[in-house]
Order: structure tokens, then sequence, then C-alpha cells
């Protein structure tokens, strides 16, 4: 039985917040079971590493990494946990997080509220066993006076215990983060993550916003294939503001769900056009049905996250996608997901 549809007005009765610290408390009494079986169709490869599905949930759900089991058990594909820095940090004061309902968006302003790497290295020791991906998702914190410093810490802690590892530089609400997605900045701390990246440790993934300028894929593309980097994830939150119906529409933070979707859209266009199919991207924002994922994939995205759109729909929503993607796949014609990559 679906129980999201019980549940939802009592979330929904509650500060965004709230309802989101109380889910997390239920999922941890739910004890993980076998992930359901999906189409084989589906089954791909992205970095070396297997994906049962394409469809993964986004980071920002799950912070601290206290239900990645959980929600691989509900069928996401794979989960990416963080953002996580090395010391623990409150974030901004409440309230920081806000559900656009009549936008089915999500506002937050949540600044990497989090309790530091070591607590989460802790609880993602437990899940090495857990045959599914698990990503960690790595950033700095506010204060550090060396960001790039940071990074290279969040990436030699948490690799023994992540399947990737992903460089978050495009969270809207760490002042100034967003300035490591120039040139230079990249480039540097590029060249510092690869000297703290272990030999033979998980792919690295660098998480880009969509609030970019004219040129900016491009530089961004250059400089993460001279560095290696094993796949690009587009895109972060917004930090503009397409017209919105919700009263909540005026706060500060960044945007996701639905009014993402066409700017995510086409920023991963910008970033396939750049890439040719070079390196692997990961498509995400305002993703809520399967013709989105499929449009994403057809689009050049070799994997889809979401993190919104269960905002509103529930955890089903990762089964409810794949299983479109898999008739999507033979309507088509093709016999594997990956054939679909780019077709558009
Ligand atoms: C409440 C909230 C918190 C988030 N926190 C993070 C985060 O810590 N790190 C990160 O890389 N992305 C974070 N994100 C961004 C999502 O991972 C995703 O990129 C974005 O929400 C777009 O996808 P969506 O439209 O499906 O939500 C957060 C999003 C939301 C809504």
């Amino acid at each position: 039985m679906r129980l999201y549809p019980l549940i939802r007005p009592l979330a929904f009765a509650l500060d965004a917040e709230s309802a989101h610290r109380m889910t997390i408390a239920a999922l941890k009494l739910v004890p993980p079971r076998r992930p359901p079986d999906f189409p084989p169709s589906l089954k791909t490869t992205v970095a070396g590493l297997d994906f049962p599905t394409p469809v993964g949930l986004a980071a920002g759900f799950d912070k601290d990494a206290e239900v990645a089991e959980q929600m691989l058990s509900m069928g996401f594909g794979f989960v990416e946990v963080g953002t996580l820095t090395p010391r623990p940090q409150h974030g901004n004061p409440r309230p920081r997080l806000y559900r656009l309902t009549q936008d089915q968006a999500v506002i937050n302003r949540m600044g990497f509220n989090n309790r530091g790497q070591p607590d989460a290295f802790q609880r993602l020791i437990d899940c090495t066993h857990v045959h599914g991906v698990i990503g960690v998702n790595v950033g700095a914190n506010k204060e550090s006076v060396d960001r790039i410093a940071d990074y290279a810490e969040g990436v030699r802690a948490m690799a023994p215990v992540a399947k990737y590892l992903t460089i978050n530089i495009s969270s809207p609400n760490t002042p100034g983060l967003r300035q490591l997605q120039d040139e230079g900045a990249l480039s540097a701390l590029l060249e510092a993550v690869n000297e703290a990246r272990p030999k033979n440790g998980p792919p690295v993934f660098l998480k880009v916003a969509p609030d970019l300028g004219e040129g900016e894929p491009d530089q961004i593309i250059r400089v993460a294939m001279q560095h290696g980097v094993d796949a690009l994830i587009v895109a972060n939150t917004t930090v503009s503001r397409p017209p919105l119906k919700s009263r909540f529409a005026v706060e500060a933070g960044g945007l996701s769900g639905a009014p993402l979707k066409s700017l995510a859209l086409k920023a991963l266009r910008d970033f396939r056009s750049a890439s040719g199919g070079e390196i692997p991207l990961i498509g995400v924002g305002g993703i809520a049905t399967a013709d989105d994922a499929w449009e994403r994939i057809r689009a050049g995205a070799s994997l889809v996250q979401l993190y919104s759109a269960m905002v509103y729909q529930g955890p089903h929503i990762a089964v409810h996608i794949a299983r479109g993607l898999a008739e999507r796949v033979s309507l088509a014609g093709f016999s594997n997901i990956a054939e679909a990559v780019g077709s558009e």
C-alpha cells in the first residue's frame, strides 16, 4: 500500500523543515529491505559504477547520511547524501525552507546545515556492504579560510565510504561559493581534489549551477576534462525567479522543482553541446514525471536525480518514473536506456 497520500496532509500541516525532520525520523524506523526489481533495460553503467535504474535521489534530502539504505529500498537507483562539510555547522537561521505548493516548487537557504563528515562517516561505514550506489556530496564550511582545502579534506575523508564523490560548488547559500566555478579557481580546486584523491578511489563528479553566463559551460567542461572529472551534475538550484504564484516567491535562496525544469534542461543541453558527449552528464532540476526524465536522458543525461517532486508525490516517484522509462525505452525500439542518451 502507498502510505504517502495518508502522510502528506500531516506533513503539509507542518512547516517545511519540521516536516522534513519528521520524515527522516520516520524513515529511520523503517528496516531497509531489498529494493524492487527493475527491467534489465534500465541497468546502466556510468563512471564504472552499475546502476539498476538511472533515477537517483539528489543531494540535500539526506544531508547526514541517515536514511540512504532506506531510500535505495524505496526504489531509487542511487542516493547522494550530503552536502557534508569537514566540520559540523548549523546553517542559516530558521525559517529557511519553503514549500511553494501552487508552483510545485521549493525555495531553500539552508546553508549547508550538517553534523560534519566524521559523524556521517560512522554511519556510512555500516552501508559499505550495501549493494546499491551511495554517493557522498562534499562542500566547504562557511567560515573556512581555505575553501579549497575543505574540498580536499572531504575527498580524503569520505573516499573510503563513497561509491562516488560530488564536489558541490554550486550552492547559492554559502556566499561566494559559486565563484569556484570560475576557470582559474576551478582549475586550482580540481588540482587539489586530484592530489587528495586516493589511488583507485571512487569517481569524482562536479555539481554546477543552472545560472551560468554565455561561454561558461565551455570553460567548465574544458577544465573538468583536463582534470579527469568523471561526470557533471547539471544542476543545482537557481537564484533566478521565473514567474511564481506562491506567496513565498520573494524568499531568498535557491529555487527548485517545476519552475527550474526548463532552465535545468537548457543548462544540460549547453553542457552536452560543450562536451560533445565526451563526459557523462547527470540531469537534475524539476524532474517530476517519466516524460521529464526521458526528455533529460534524450538531451544527454546518462542519469537523472530529483528531490522537490518527491515532496509533492512521495518516495514512490522513483519506481513510478523508472517504470515509465522502461516503457519508453521499449516504445522507442531501444534495448537499453543507454542507447537513448543524447538521442534527441
Ligand atoms: C531543501 C533542499 C536542500 C538541498 N540541499 C542541497 C545540498 O546540500 N547539496 C546539493 O548539492 N544540492 C542540494 N539541493 C539541490 C538538489 O540536490 C537539486 O540539485 C535541486 O533541488 C534541483 O532538483 P529538484 O528540482 O528535483 O529538486 C537541495 C535542494 C533542496 C530542495
